[in-house]
């Protein structure tokens, strides 16, 4: 048989093959077979050496055609495996999209969370640094150091529960005030503390034996009371927009002179008065005031030289204002359709 003749009956057989095969993982095996340098079609080139001149040319020249074809016939036919093992795989995973699908409830965030992250998102914003106080005290953080000395009156407002005659569970979040100047070793301060309190209050609306406050406190050298109103106005319009009614009042707080209290209008009755409010038409939410200079002191500030502003803000009496909540108790009840309400935004 001449040599171009041996080509064209090759390239049939492997026609003939590529014709039979199913998948594409054959396919590319019959491939590497016949296309390889090593396939029985290259090996054929050295019959080339037994030709010569027009012959020569034209045994090259039905190679290369041959090798043309069959790549092309190789190419067709992958796609059109793939075609049908695409189609396959489709058909297999196809979903049914009339089933019910599966409903995964959201749960809620206690309020009590949500209002400590705006409130440390307000504060940070204005460049304060977040800290935590320990909610067990001892009797010389929780009074001794915010000036309140044994059998001063002060203590009877904030009535607590002992561990032993000198720990007690911290009655409000101003010890980590004296935590945060002992470790500021006479530096300025910029910090908040949310953190949790306890106090033998009488459950009521608005009072609870456990609750929650956020600390704030400024020392500096030349910090004002203006500073402090300002802070707190610019809080109080982020926490509770323009519109609501902001009440500022004197007041007396051991540990800072001089003293005001924040009440905002009540969420029921809008300062009407209603049993909510006790009939005032405000709810208190915080007390603040300047740093009493002998609590600068005890921390080792020279009070000629250092001022700075505190204030203590409770955080259920601001979610009850926020959400519009009547009642204090139902954010510790653990009620879920309750929680279910409070999504972070
Ligand atoms: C204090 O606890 C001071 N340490 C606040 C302070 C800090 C003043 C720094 C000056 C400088 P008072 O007892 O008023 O203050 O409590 C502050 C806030 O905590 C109240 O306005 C109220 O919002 C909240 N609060 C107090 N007691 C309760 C309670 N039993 N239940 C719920 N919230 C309470």
């Amino acid at each position: 048989m001449d040599p171009i003749s041996k080509i064209n009956e090759l390239k049939e057989k492997i026609i003939n093959e590529i014709k039979d095969v199913k998948d594409s993982l054959s396919l590319k095996a019959i491939q590497e077979k016949h296309l390889s340098k090593k396939s029985e079609l290259n090996q054929m080139m050295s019959l080339i050496r037994e030709l010569s001149g027009e012959a020569k040319a034209n045994f090259g020249q039905s190679m290369n055609n041959a090798k043309k074809e069959l790549a092309e016939i190789f190419s067709k036919k992958e796609k059109e495996l793939n075609d049908i093992e695409i189609a396959k795989k489709l058909e297999k995973e196809k979903i049914d999209i009339s089933l019910p699908g599966v409903n995964y409830k959201m749960g809620g965030i206690n309020p009590f969370y949500l209002i400590i992250d705006e409130i440390t998102d307000i504060f940070t914003s204005m460049g304060y640094e977040v800290k935590e106080g320990p909610d067990v005290e001892t009797d010389y953080f929780n009074f001794e150091r915010m000036n309140i000395p044994q059998n001063h009156p002060a203590r009877e407002m904030q009535d607590s529960f002992y561990i032993t005659d000198s720990v007690l569970l911290r009655t409000h979040t101003s010890p980590a005030q004296a935590h945060a100047m002992d470790e500021a070793k006479g530096e300025p301060i910029k910090i908040i503390c949310p953190g949790k309190c306890f106090r033998r209050d009488d459950d009521d609306a608005t009072h609870s034996h456990q609750f929650g406050q956020v600390e704030g406190l400024v020392i500096d050298k030349n910090i004002n009371f203006g500073n402090l109103k300002a802070t707190l106005e610019l809080f109080l319009r982020k926490m509770f927009g323009e519109k609501r009614e902001v009440r500022f009042r004197g007041s007396y707080f051991p540990f800072t002179e001089p003293s005001v209290e924040v009440d905002i209008s009540c969420m029921e009755c809008h300062g009407k008065g209603c049993p909510i409010c006790k009939g005032t038409g405000f709810i208190e939410i915080l007390g603040a005031g300047m740093v009493h200079p002998h609590v600068l002191e005890m921390a080792g500030y020279d009070p000629e030289v250092y001022s700075g502003f505190a204030f203590g803000i409770g955080i259920e009496r601001v979610a009850m204002l926020r959400y519009g909540i009547d009642d204090i108790r139902k954010i510790y009840q653990g009620d879920v359709r309750f929680i279910e309400q409070f999504v972070r935004k």
